[in-house]
């Protein structure tokens, strides 16, 4: 497995990401909204999404993973990291790496409905929109993208290539 074509490049990432801080800017002006970070793969981009944000920001991370049936996935969600701030009658936003097929946010959004915040919006980075499995559209989406396996800026291929700063595909090679 290797780093393959350049998908977005660091500047193209820059630019988005100020793009989608002024979008949130604009909608939270002079809220205080927890941001929610989905570990591990929003890592990169929120550091970089928070340091735009100027409205009162508390960050808090959540990390969940697809729950397997032997080695089947469910598509149902596990919770594997929660959060230990009671968000009734807060405003979240989830903060997220990347939508495919839309099961791990759909299923988040209704755990986090129950805790009755005032609102929950997404923040995603990447939207793969042709894998959708269920409906879900995030209020902000930095880049469409089409149905390839892409990995770095936080995003992983078996847990490597987190630390690239563009976006690539991987390459799957024989070694
Ligand atoms: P889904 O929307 O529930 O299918 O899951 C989205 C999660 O799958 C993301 O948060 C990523 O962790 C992972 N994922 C989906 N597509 C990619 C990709 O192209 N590269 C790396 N991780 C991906
Ligand atoms: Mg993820």
């Amino acid at each position: 497995m290797k780093i393959g074509n350049i998908m977005i490049s660091q500047e193209e990432l820059e630019k988005g990401v100020s793009r989608l801080a002024e979008e949130v800017n604009r909608d939270y002006k002079g809220k205080e909204v927890i941001v929610l970070g989905i570990l591990k793969g929003c890592f990169v981009f929120m550091a970089d999404l928070i340091k735009k944000l100027n409205s009162d920001v508390s960050v808090y991370f959540m990390e969940v993973s697809s729950y397997f049936d032997g080695t089947v996935s469910t598509g149902k969600i596990k919770i594997k990291k929660d959060i230990d701030v009671d968000i009734k009658g807060k405003d979240v936003l989830i903060v997220e790496d990347i939508i495919d097929s839309g099961n791990t946010l759909t299923q988040l959004k209704e755990i986090l409905a129950e805790r009755e915040p005032a609102s929950i919006k997404i923040c995603t980075l990447l939207s793969k929109p042709s894998r959708r499995q269920v409906e879900l559209e995030a209020e902000y989406t930095g880049f469409v993208i089409e149905d390839k396996f892409i990995i770095g800026y936080g995003l992983d291929c078996g847990e490597r290539f987190r630390q690239l700063p563009y976006i690539a595909e991987v390459e799957f090679v024989d070694e």
